[in-house]
C-alpha cells in the first residue's frame, strides 16, 4: 500500500474531499493507496472529528509544546516516518496547513509533498491571498495545487483553477467560491500523482 498522510490545522474540508473522493473511486484497488493518517498541529482542528469518524488515525502534536520550528518539524518528520510504507514512499498532503516548514523538512519530503494553496500562484504567495487579490482589482482569483519546495508556496505546479471575482465581492465570499474548486482539484491532483 502506498500511504498517504495528510496534514491539518483547522477545518479539514479539503482532507475530507481527498478522504471521499478515495473512498468513491477505489483508491485503494486503483492505485493501492490509502489515507494512513490525518495529523494536526492543533488539537481542536474540527478536521480530526471526520477522520476520526472515517476510521482513519489521527495524532496531533503541537507546534507550541516545542522551542524551535526545527525541533517540531524534526519530530513531524519521525512521525510521518510512522505512516510510511514500506513497498512505497508516502505521500505528504498539506491541507490547510499552516506551517512555515523547515528547509530540512522540505527536503526529505521532496518530490512527494503537495500543498494547496489558495490564489493562482505565483501570485499572492502567503496569507490574505482572497483580500490582496480582490485589493489588487483581480478579475479573477483561484487555487493552486503544487509541489512543495524549501521555498513557501513555490514549487512545480500540477494543478490550477480559476474563479471569477464579483463586483463587491468580500474576501469570505471569494474564499468560499475558490473553496469549492479546491474540493474539485486537489483529489484530482493526488490521483494524477498516484496514477503515475
Ligand atoms: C484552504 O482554503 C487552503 O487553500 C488554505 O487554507 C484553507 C484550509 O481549508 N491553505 C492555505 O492558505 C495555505 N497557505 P480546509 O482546512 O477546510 O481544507
Amino acid at each position: 500500500m502506498k500511504n498517504i498522510v495528510i496534514l491539518i490545522s483547522g477545518g479539514g474540508s479539503n482532507m475530507a474531499a481527498i478522504v471521499r473522493c478515495a473512498q468513491r473511486d477505489a483508491w485503494a484497488e486503483k492505485y493501492g493507496a490509502q489515507i494512513a493518517c490525518v495529523i494536526s498541529n492543533k488539537a481542536d482542528a474540527k478536521g480530526l472529528v471526520f477522520a476520526r469518524e472515517q476510521g482513519i488515525a489521527t495524532e496531533v502534536l503541537d507546534h507550541k509544546a516545542f522551542a524551535t520550528r526545527e525541533e517540531f518539524d524534526a519530530s513531524l518528520a519521525a512521525l510521518i516516518d510512522r505512516y510510511d510504507s514500506l513497498a512505497a514512499p508516502a505521500l505528504v498532503v498539506l491541507a490547510g496547513f499552516m506551517r512555515i516548514l523547515t528547509p530540512a523538512f522540505t527536503a526529505k519530503f521532496a518530490g512527494r509533498m503537495t500543498n494547496i494553496h489558495p490564489s493562482l500562484l505565483p501570485a499572492f504567495p502567503g496569507l490574505h491571498t482572497h483580500q490582496r487579490a480582490i485589493y489588487a482589482g483581480c478579475k479573477f482569483a483561484g487555487v493552486t495545487v503544487h509541489m512543495v519546495t524549501a521555498e513557501l508556496d513555490h514549487g512545480p505546479i500540477l494543478a490550477q483553477a480559476v474563479v471569477p471575482v464579483l463586483p463587491d465581492d468580500t474576501a469570505d465570499a471569494l474564499a468560499a467560491r475558490v473553496l469549492t474548486q479546491e474540493h474539485v482539484i486537489y483529489p484530482r491532483a493526488v490521483a494524477s500523482l498516484l496514477s503515475a
